[in-house]
């Protein structure tokens, strides 16, 4: 059983995929951290995260413990990983692992609930399940603003606003693996949504695509 979910940046796709794994317990991965680990690396090297030769290098070499760095979270390495995430090679470097991810979820698990850009349209086109998972982009910043304050971090909303609106353009006019729905996604539109009402509208369309 695999279930693919995609959506932009802070739209809610994290917590309800998380969720999704928990409740069926199906393996999860988090396919931003994978590029987010490659911008990281690139950046730790002093090099340019659009160098396609500094990026292919960091995705050959990525190793499944970068995963866990913390430093991963912040906004440097978003906008890090939507650059080298631009890159096809890049991208056709990171395909395998997350394919096997999906068809053979560790540790014997019954599933796999994968969330990025392209889970749905390209990494698990046959996935049993693809939701879309979007929200305004207004409330999306409104969330990432308040997530840094509450975290004890500076932020300014019309900076987080303007940032959030660059990935969005970035990642969904690349021409590698554009971040678009599935021509067969449910979309699940969070602006006036809480988590719990995001998992119940997700909840319902798993089982009735499930029985
Ligand atoms: O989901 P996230 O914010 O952690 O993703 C960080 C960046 O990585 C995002 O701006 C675009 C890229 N990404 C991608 O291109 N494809 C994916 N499957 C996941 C993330």
């Amino acid at each position: 059983m695999i279930v693919a979910v995609d959506g932009p940046a802070a739209s809610g796709k994290g917590t309800l995929a998380r969720r999704i794994a928990a409740h069926f317990q199906y393996a999860y991965l988090d396919t931003g951290k994978i590029y987010r680990a490659v911008g990281q690396s690139v950046l730790t090297a002093g090099r340019d995260p659009e160098n396609l030769e500094a990026a292919l290098q960091a995705a050959r070499a990525l190793d499944v413990k970068d995963l866990a760095n913390p430093e991963l979270s912040s906004d440097t390495a978003a906008v890090a990983a939507s650059k080298v995430a631009a890159l096809e090679p890049v991208r056709a470097a990171l395909l395998g692992f997350q394919k096997e991810f999906a068809a053979s979820p560790p540790e014997g698990m019954a599933g796999a609930v994968l969330d990025g850009r392209d889970i749905g349209t390209v990494i698990c086109p046959d996935a049993h399940v693809k939701l879309f998972v979007t929200a305004d982009v207004e409330e999306r910043a409104r969330r990432r603003h308040k997530e840094l304050l509450d975290n004890g971090e500076a932020s300014i909303y019309s900076r987080v606003l303007q940032a959030l609106k660059d990935r969005d353009a970035r990642d969904s006019n690349r021409s590698a693996a554009p971040l678009k729905a599935a021509s067969d996604a449910i979309v699940i539109d969070t602006t006036a949504m809480n988590p719990d009402e995001a998992f119940a509208t997700a909840l319902g369309f798993i089982q009735k695509h499930t029985d």
